[in-house]
């Protein structure tokens, strides 16, 4: 199999699926209320964007457009979507970040939203992603069919909420606090939780999108469960492994905090290996489906979610 890093066409997807998010973001973001909006605030949509804009690898709108396009979708709708997608993402960061939850200055290589403005605003920042996201993806522009749009809604928060993101930066905060060695089935459920959860929307959206049969739904959803939990244990490695410069945020933070991590819980050693089973899980999960020949990009995005440097 090609490995990612050599693969121009990996390489121009994920750029190019980048940039139209970029766009995507851009005009969704504008300073012009939308009809029932009243006003929007201009020093608080300068925040919003600058937690949305230029930066980021944009791995789950990737994730999104990249299964719609395998099951025959392409365009606007699902690129609304998955921008809707980015900002949930974007928001957890600005959260994740505040004083209160890891407390950390920098970001994306910039300073965090919170050290940028302040409190309150990287506060409403969040609340404004959260709340502009479920717009989006319930505009009719987003998909033609209400039923479509009700069941991406409802997934959205399924994904994001108490018993997904949300909840899992919960159990991220209270094992901060915990005075028992880590677990790693209780590292994996909160992993699953806190990351896992968006990443496994990703896909799942993108056949929601193109209505995708009971089968290749199935396959895709393994697939993305897979990869959501690689790409925590990459993460947690990269907090040991890279340095501030090429991660954009603190690094080896993870260990003096006393967080949940799989290296925590594994070892280095253990948690490389974990990482590298479930790469290889995400890809055999896409060759159970006839399509499963043309996902060629969805597996060198598995193969991404665990080689990158960032
Ligand atoms: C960082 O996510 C937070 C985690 C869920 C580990 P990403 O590594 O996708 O961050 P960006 O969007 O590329 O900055
Ligand atoms: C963040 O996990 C997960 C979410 C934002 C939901 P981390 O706390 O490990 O992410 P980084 O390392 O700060 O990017
Ligand atoms: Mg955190
Ligand atoms: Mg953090
Ligand atoms: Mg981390």
């Amino acid at each position: 199999m090609t490995r990612w890093a050599e693969s121009s066409d990996f390489q121009e997807r994920l750029t190019a699926v980048a940039d139209a998010t970029e766009r995507m973001l851009e005009s969704l973001l504008s300073s012009t209320p939308l009809p029932g909006e009243t006003a929007r605030p201009a020093r608080f949509m300068e925040a919003m964007r600058y937690a949305s804009l230029g930066g980021g690898k944009r791995l789950r709108p990737f994730l999104m457009v990249e299964t719609a396009r395998l099951f025959g979708v392409e365009g606007e709708g699902v690129l609304r979507a998955a921008a809707a997608l980015e900002m949930i993402h974007c928001y957890s960061l600005v959260h994740d970040d505040l004083p209160a939850l890891d407390n950390d200055d920098l970001r994306r290589g910039r300073p965090t939203t919170h050290k940028a403005y302040d409190e309150a605003t990287a506060i409403l920042v969040g609340d404004g992603l959260l709340t502009y996201a479920f717009d989006v993806t319930a505009d009719p522009a987003t998909h033609p069919d209400p039923a479509v749009r009700a069941a991406l809604v409802l997934a959205l928060a399924r994904h994001a909420g108490i018993g997904g993101m949300v909840g899992g930066q919960v159990l991220d905060i209270e094992a901060e606090i915990s005075t028992t060695p880590h677990q790693a089935e209780d590292v994996i459920r909160l992993q699953s939780m806190k990351t896992g959860a968006l990443l496994h929307y990703a896909v799942v959206a993108g056949a929601m999108f193109a209505q995708a049969d009971e089968a290749a739904t199935k396959a895709i959803s393994r697939y993305g469960h897979a990869i959501g939990a690689a790409f925590q244990v990459a993460d947690d490695i990269l907090d040991v492994e890279a340095d501030e410069v090429a991660l954009g945020k603190k690094a080896g933070k993870d260990a003096d905090r006393n967080k949940a991590t799989l290296v925590a819980a594994l070892g280095l050693e253990g948690a490389r290996q974990r990482r590298d089973r479930l790469a290889d899980e995400a890809i055999a999960a896409l060759d159970t489906i006839p399509q499963g020949a043309h996902a060629e990009i969805l597996k060198e995005a598995a193969r991404f979610a665990v080689e990158r440097k960032s």
